[in-house]
């Protein structure tokens, strides 16, 4: 069994601002990165989309096998990028969930193993939190606020009542935003991943198209659901075709984002307004979408609310909010991990 070791790395930085390694594999991304405080010493992530793209879609098996293959690398050009070695290392975050159960695995074992042979302490990361992180890199923002995550597994929105305190307000009922983008995307014959294609071709659509009659009111629970509006443009798009009629891409992804979207931000708001949080901040890969940026500005903006989103590389999976996470576990010796730590996919 591992014995905590008594010599505590992390100690002797208490007071001054801890250096941090991230470490991120819970999908289709291999990330490392250092953090001293706030600021990005070295951001490292080796992206699979070339090789998923072939099959449409993330192969879990194909996943783990290149997060294996690359994460000694990341590791090693990330302290070569921040010109450090790994008794420069205050501690070790590792996303431990959600994700692909072997894809989480390669980053929680080779975490594991620098924590135990360099006698680093560990921290354990939940990935959501840590998309929320991203946030406050290279900022001063400052709990308490309101997020939105929005990513290709979560659609969720959270008080953020302190750098340890998350509530969730609000969440989908059934599928993530971002799936529904990759559905529609994969749909529409464009490549994988669907959601930057969707958002790019829906800049040259109208948003004419009602995919399906419903009630377009915010739920009195802040709850929200993709599966019905994911159907309705599958029906859509099916239907045309069997007339013999080509899909109109540009409308159809115009209509689809304006449909997933302004909902969305309505629920963030309302949330956002019950609360008396002044302050919305918005998070994961879906963070990165144009159309949902500009309105959760303007409208929130537009209601006296302070938004802020990360910069595009910070929106999608990345090792910096990874490491911004265990910062403030840190810091307030929350979410300490020893060598029982094991992958959590459903967390
Ligand atoms: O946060 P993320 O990188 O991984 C998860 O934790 O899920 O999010 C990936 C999701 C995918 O569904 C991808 O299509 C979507 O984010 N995405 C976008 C855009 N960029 C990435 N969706 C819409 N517009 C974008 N520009
Ligand atoms: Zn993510």
């Amino acid at each position: 069994m591992y014995i905590q070791k008594t010599k505590d790395k992390f100690d002797k930085s208490v007071g001054g601002d801890p250096i941090v390694m991230g470490i991120e594999s819970s999908c289709d991304e291999t990330a490392v990165a250092i953090l001293k405080g706030r600021r990005v010493l070295a951001n490292i992530v080796a992206s699979q989309i070339d090789i998923h793209r072939k099959y449409g879609g993330v192969v879990p098996e194909i996943a783990s096998r290149s997060h294996t293959d690359g994460i000694i690398a990341c590791v090693d050009d990330a302290l070569k990028q921040a010109k450090l070695t790994l008794d420069d290392i205050d501690c070790i975050g590792v996303t431990y969930g959600a994700g692909l159960i072997g894809a989480l695995l390669v980053g929680v074992s080779t975490a594991k193993a620098l924590a135990l042979c360099k006698d680093i302490p560990l921290i354990k990361v939940d990935h959501i939190e840590g998309h929320i992180c991203a946030n406050y890199i290279q900022t001063q923002l400052e709990p308490p606020f309101i997020s939105l995550v929005a990513s290709g597994g979560h659609t969720s929105i959270y008080s953020v009542n302190g750098y340890n305190d998350y509530k969730i307000l609000g969440a989908t009922r059934d599928d993530a935003i971002g799936e529904a983008f990759d559905k529609v995307a994969r749909l529409l014959g464009l490549p994988y991943p669907g959601g930057p294609q969707v958002d790019r071709l829906a800049k040259e659509g109208k948003p004419t198209i009602k995919f399906y009659k419903h009630d377009k009111g915010v739920s009195p629970d802040l709850s929200l659901s993709y599966s019905g509006l994911k159907t309705a443009v599958v029906n859509y798009i099916h239907n045309l075709r069997q007339r013999g009629e080509d899909p109109n891409a540009p409308d159809i992804c115009a209509s689809f984002t304006a449909e997933a979207v302004d909902l969305l931000v309505d629920t963030t708001i309302e949330a956002a307004t019950r609360t008396g949080l002044k302050t919305i901040a918005l998070a994961g890969g879906v963070a990165a979408n144009s159309y949902l940026r500009n309105k959760l500005k303007t409208e929130g903006e537009g209601r006296g609310f302070n938004v802020l989103f990360p910069p595009l590389e910070l929106c999608t999976d990345n090792a910096a909010m990874i490491a911004m996470r265990a910062y403030f576990s840190a810091i307030e010796g929350k979410n300490r991990a020893d060598m029982t730590l094991n992958a959590r996919p459903n967390l």
